[in-house]
């Protein structure tokens, strides 16, 4: 496992193509060679979250998103074997230190007003949880100033780039506090 960080953005269009990359205040890169690693970074941040927090995940299928969020929940308190995909029910809630709504939007073909609204209302209750939504590329434009992004690169069969960049101010500390390790 290999992690680091870097002052200067190195980032390509794929990361801050879309309108609001001004709004990007921290970022911190990782670099998974193993499953147990993304795991692990998942844990470290859930650890460390706060109630209000909106994270949202984006690569393509097997890229890790599911894992990732696993070691989330159960940074959160939330036992392993409660974590699934939902692909097919859309999204699980779990109790730990904190509620996690656990969104998976891979199914989603097509975006309506009712849509918008039922995820509106979900990321309303992000105020008192935590909201993990999987292919959060295709609610980009709903979500809140502040939201953490985690972008997946696969770079081989078992080796994973992680991007993690804070939109807003709420996850600086967060993201600096990963680097500092
Ligand atoms: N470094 C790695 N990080 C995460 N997953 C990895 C890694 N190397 C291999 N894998 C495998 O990739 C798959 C990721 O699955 P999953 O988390 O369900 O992906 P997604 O939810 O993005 O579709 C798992 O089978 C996992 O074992
Ligand atoms: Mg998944």
């Amino acid at each position: 496992m290999l992690y680091y960080r870097q002052e200067d953005n190195p980032f390509t269009a794929n990361v801050m193509s879309d309108k609001i990359s001004s709004n990007v205040q921290q970022y911190y890169l990782f670099l998974s060679s193993s499953p147990a690693a993304t795991f692990s970074l998942g844990k470290q941040v859930g650890e460390r979250l706060e109630a209000g927090s909106i994270l949202a995940l984006i690569g393509e299928l097997g890229c890790g998103k599911t894992l990732f969020t696993k070691g989330l929940c159960v940074g959160l308190g939330v036992p392993e074997r409660y974590v699934t995909s939902p692909t097919f029910v859309f999204i699980n809630e779990y109790l730990g230190r904190l509620p996690v709504f656990h969104i998976d939007l891979y199914r989603l073909n097509t975006i309506d007003e009712e849509f918008d609204i039922g995820i509106l209302d979900y990321l309303a209750k992000a105020d008192t949880g935590v909201i993990v939504v999987e292919w959060a590329e295709k609610i980009l434009s709903l979500l809140p100033d502040d939201y953490l992004r985690v972008q997946f690169q696969v770079l081989s069969a078992r080796r994973r780039q992680l991007a993690l960049v804070g939109f807003g101010k709420k996850f600086g500390n967060l993201l600096r506090k990963l680097g500092d390790q």
